[in-house]
């Protein structure tokens, strides 16, 4: 029991520091503790710390004031009584010159922030500046960014926190959003073109690959396929050939052994015959492939004899026309012969003729 008791009051007092020290936390930082607030995102006021006046555009809005590097959040003033109804405003002597400042009227120093309240002008005071923390985006990404307040005295545009320092020489409340715009636009462009180039680059390196992987797997493929044809081919081959080899050989063995069981009955004599004579051709059919050089031989052989029967051919053919001529000689001794025996009997007409002539004559 006393155990719980103890736990319990650790509990209370631990739980009551971590809310204390959260509240003074609140209430004064450092600007380098206020430029070190991580900026969150958000959906409602609620999702924010307390320090943050609420969500504004899905990010935690903050806004410190801050004088001699003691920052207060604006949501402050209605925690501690002590910050409450101060004016927050302030003018510079040089923005007041010109009519262009105004504040909340002020009756003493306290009334103000910056602790300086002239002829009821919360006026500032050039040693320790109002400086104004509160959110910036830099390419996108919201910080917190510290700067003199509107109204407070500057030199350049870079100690105000609109960026802005007139001509007057005080930081304007109008913010210079044309040097917010460019930037914003130029990081635009660059994302923008980044992107593209990114989504070109990629599309590019994405079809580079398919391509180089489709032609590799199609070469590869085709190179597969050919070689599984020509190993097909090939297996085939062997196969026909052992087959028929073996086919042929198994025929001779069977022939053979048929020879052998055949050879003791003279009946069958003629069979064997015949199976001799198959078994001669399945072994001609064999050797066949071997001996197509004695083939060729052969073929050269029986040009040679045709060339020898077309010489004898030739003879004859000469042979004949001797004949021939043999013929015509005796036809034209037998014409010869007949024309002389003509003649022969022409002389002998003439000679009867004459003999017959004489007679009458005599
Ligand atoms: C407010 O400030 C005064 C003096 O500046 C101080 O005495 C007082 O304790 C403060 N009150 C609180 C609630 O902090
Ligand atoms: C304050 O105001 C009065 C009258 O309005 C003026 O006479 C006086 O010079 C002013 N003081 C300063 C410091 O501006
Ligand atoms: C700077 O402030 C002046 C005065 O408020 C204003 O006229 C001018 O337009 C501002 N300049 C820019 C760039 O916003």
């Amino acid at each position: 029991m006393l155990n719980i008791k103890l736990s319990l009051i650790f509990f209370l007092f631990f739980y009551t520091y971590l809310i204390k020290s959260q509240t003074t936390e609140n209430v004064k930082k450092s600007m380098t503790e206020v430029t070190s607030i991580y900026v969150s995102e958000c959906l409602k006021d609620k999702d924010c710390p307390s320090n943050s006046i609420g969500c504004l555009y899905n990010f935690c809005y903050y806004k410190f004031y801050c004088i001699d590097n003691n920052c207060i959040s604006s949501t402050v003033y209605d925690l501690n009584k002590n910050y409450t109804n101060k004016i927050v405003g302030v003018c510079s002597q040089e923005a007041f010159n010109k009519k262009e400042c105004s504040t909340s009227k002020c009756k003493s120093n306290e009334d103000c922030i910056s602790n300086n309240c002239v002829n009821g002008t919360c006026m500032s005071n050039p040693s320790s500046p109002i400086i104004l923390c509160s959110n910036e985006y830099d390419q996108g990404s919201p910080y917190i960014k510290c700067n003199k307040i509107a109204y407070e005295k500057c030199n350049n545009n870079n100690e105000c926190f609109s960026e802005n320092c007139t001509k007057n020489k005080f930081c304007s409340k109008n913010y210079d959003y044309s040097k917010k715009d460019k930037a914003s636009a130029l990081f635009l462009l660059k994302a923008v073109v980044g992107l593209i180039i990114l989504i070109l680059i990629s599309l590019i390196i994405s079809k580079l690959l398919e391509c180089s992987s489709y032609k590799e797997e199609e070469e590869y493929m085709e190179e597969e396929y050919l070689e599984e044809e020509y190993m097909n081919e090939k297996v085939e081959k062997g196969k026909t050939n052992k087959e028929d080899k073996i086919i042929k050989q198994n025929d001779i063995i069977k022939k053979e052994k048929s020879n052998n069981d055949n050879n003791d009955n003279d009946n069958d004599i003629e069979k064997n015959e015949t199976n001799v004579n198959e078994i001669n051709e399945i072994k001609v059919e064999i050797n066949e492939f071997e001996n197509n050089n004695t083939n060729e031989n052969k073929i050269k052989n029986n040009n040679t004899n045709e060339n020898e029967m077309k010489i004898n051919n030739e003879n004859e053919i000469k042979n004949n026309n001797t004949n021939e001529n043999e013929i015509d000689n005796n036809i034209t001794n037998e014409i010869e012969n007949n024309i002389t025996n003509e003649n022969e009997i022409e002389n002998n007409i003439t000679n009867e003729n004459k003999t017959g002539n004489e007679n009458e004559i005599k």
